[in-house]
């Protein structure tokens, strides 16, 4: 099978596509980083010819060895479906940096998020054995509520729940939040790791959303209702402001009958 049937290269292409049409991934906005496992990668790549050899500046050890399926540098979502080998790589951790093994074709190196993308992988798979994907949106209005909104963690997490019955059971952990930080550097990438120990979402205020997940859908799902949910913010905000909401108690109700576990300190 070559790279491009294998059912994880299309998915990535299909979510990537989907992306850029909800408005979320303009120009060369986002990033995804998909890890792979042996099974997929030996129907894929068979081989194993290393293309080139690229420098990485920060502690990848624990992820040594390991494949993954990364968005290229400057490249756009918008192309990823006409595109693929430009759009997309295919890279191994290895003890001088990342082989390419596949993709980015025209030169490209893997997305300037690397730094977060692979400390983020390091800390989600510490929490759980199938975590895969780490993904990077311009979300329109997740991004707009980091003007208008209080950037205490436990008081976004709280309007986000409820703005959508389903956000409670969606994203119980609630939502982590930076500071605004350098785009691409390794103290984003270091900061946005500790968030996630905790936290499947993490804001960058004035800039975008991350998600993590273990399968595409998943990961595209978490990302997509948070943003949902921000959208009837902003439409709720557009109609006047609030004049009946679900109660604190409802979301307690919510939580216990789907039996999820909200973040302490947003409903008490
Ligand atoms: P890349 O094109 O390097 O992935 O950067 C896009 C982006 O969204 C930076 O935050
Ligand atoms: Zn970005």
């Amino acid at each position: 099978m070559s790279v491009l049937e294998s059912k994880i290269v299309r998915e990535m292409v299909e979510t990537m596509s989907n992306m850029y049409r909800l408005g979320w991934n303009e120009r060369n906005g986002g990033n995804i980083s998909c890890l792979l496992n042996e099974t997929e990668l030996d129907m894929m790549l068979p081989k194993k010819m290393i293309k080139r050899q690229i420098a990485l500046d920060f502690d990848v050890a624990k992820l040594m060895g390991k494949y993954f399926l990364v968005t290229g540098s400057g490249h756009y979502f918008k192309n990823a479906a006409k595109n693929p080998e430009e759009v997309l790589g295919i890279v191994r951790v290895g003890g001088g940096g990342l082989d390419l093994l596949w993709g980015l074709e025209d030169g490209a190196n893997p997305t300037s998020e690397l730094p977060t993308h692979f400390m983020s992988h390091m800390a989600r798979l510490e929490q759980d054995a199938n975590h895969r994907i780490i993904m990077h949106s311009h979300a329109t209005h997740l991004l707009a509520m980091s003007f208008t909104h209080s950037l205490k963690e436990e008081d976004f997490t709280k309007t986000l729940w409820k703005m959508c019955t389903e956000c409670i059971i969606v994203f119980p952990e609630g939502i982590g939040i930076l500071p605004w930080l350098m785009p691409g550097s390794n103290e984003i990438g270091m900061e946005t790791a500790k968030k996630m120990e905790t936290c499947r979402l993490v804001l960058w205020p004035y800039h975008g959303i991350y998600g993590a997940g273990c399968s595409f859908d998943e990961t595209f799902g978490l990302i997509e209702t948070a943003e949902k949910a921000a959208q009837i913010y902003s439409y709720v905000r557009a109609q006047g402001g609030i004049k009946q909401t679900i109660s604190t108690q409802e979301l307690k109700d919510l939580a216990a009958v789907f039996g999820v576990v909200p973040r302490k300190g947003v409903l008490d």
